[in-house]
């Protein structure tokens, strides 16, 4: 439709309706736009009452976060790791799990909906409308967004309302609590507990997975064989601490392969043994390349050199791995010539 269609009488000069609509077409703009229907006042915005009825709503959702982050905070502390609940329909579940997602939620939401109640009763709800600008921020612009924050925040009320500001605040405040606690989860410093394994002068090196004391004749060239301490059995009482230090990973290389001397003189044979535990954040590494002698750790693709004393060539770990000196007793079995001489696992900062 071109203005040409549009009857005489529509097109008179009136244009701006003060929020950016045009009332009535023109040739510029041949479609009336209707502007925005009158405003209607909330009860809120006629009765105090009711405004402070709202404000206690508020207060009251910001003041449920807060004892929820306390609930969260006393769960944490007081609910054992290990307490079991049955629960319908979940069945049987962590005690603590519940616990702390029950009250994180509740406080996460009571923030949300306190917010959303303030806003659409207590705030301001007049329409605005605005021309599409330029990506530019020149002063003038900086100052009115700056007067617009300043009439926001006396929109808000935030100054009035002393009881929403305040809940407002501790609840606001108490939430980020709920994260510092749960650092307590990263558990304790390892201090020397990784300075020391069950590996000593004299220990077999066993097959993991049959139990049994290993010679250099069963690990053939290109193999990669786990091996654990003897005397470690898998029913003992704190089997799964002592083995996640002392797990050992065992490669035949050809000697002509072995890149340096320590490497090749802490080995037999070509027999090297290295820990198993990635020196990165302690996943076990298993994935060998016969070829290359390059293991790699399957969390984040460390990659180790074996046949040049573990060094890492690849990814995010820090250290080589470390390796056992070995040799082989008078009856012929693998054994260890003493422990480790490093920390086993994670590069943490006390390692030398
Ligand atoms: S734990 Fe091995 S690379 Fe991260």
């Amino acid at each position: 439709m071109s203005s040409q269609d549009i009857p005489e009488e529509n097109l008179p000069a009136a244009r701006d309706t003060g929020h950016g609509a045009v009332k009535v077409a023109d040739e510029e703009h041949p479609f009336a736009d209707p502007g925005l229907p009158p405003h209607e006042h909330r009860v809120q915005d006629i009765d105090e009452r009711a405004a402070k009825r709202s404000e206690r709503t508020v207060a009251l959702l910001f003041t449920l976060s807060m004892l929820a982050t306390i609930g969260f905070i006393a769960s944490f502390v007081a609910i054992p790791v290990e307490k079991i609940v049955y629960i319908f329909p979940l069945g049987h579940v962590s005690a603590l799990n519940v616990a702390l997602g029950v009250t994180l939620g509740v406080a996460l939401f009571a923030i949300g909906a306190g917010a959303v109640h303030w806003a659409r009763t207590l705030m301001s709800d007049e329409e605005l409308t605005d021309e599409r600008h330029p990506i530019e921020a020149p002063s003038e612009v900086r100052s009115k967004i700056m007067d617009d924050f300043r009439q926001g925040a006396k929109e808000s009320q935030l100054g009035r309302r002393k009881l929403i500001r305040t809940t407002m605040f501790g609840a606001l405040t108490l939430v980020p609590l709920s994260g510092v606690v749960l650092l307590r989860e990263l558990g304790p410093l390892p201090e020397n507990k990784l300075r020391h394994t069950l590996w000593s002068k004299g220990k077999l090196l066993v097959n993991m997975n049959t139990d049994e004391p290993l010679r250099p004749s069963d690990l053939i060239t290109g193999s990669l064989t786990f091996a654990k301490p003897e005397g470690l059995e898998e029913h003992d009482h704190g089997f799964q601490n002592e083995i996640a230090k002392a797990a050992l990973m065992l490669v035949r290389i050809r000697p002509d392969d072995i890149k340096d001397k320590r490497t090749m003189e802490w080995g037999h044979e070509g027999i090297l043994a290295y820990s198993k535990i990635c020196t990165h954040v302690g996943c076990p590494v298993s994935l060998y390349e016969q070829q290359t002698h390059h293991v790699l750790c399957p969390c984040h693709q460390s990659t180790f050199d074996l046949a040049d004393g573990a060094r890492v060539i690849f990814g995010p770990a820090g250290h080589p791995l470390p390796q056992l000196r070995i040799g082989v007793n008078d009856e012929g079995y693998l054994e260890a010539l003493g422990d480790f001489d490093e920390p086993v696992g994670p590069a943490f900062w006390e390692r030398g």
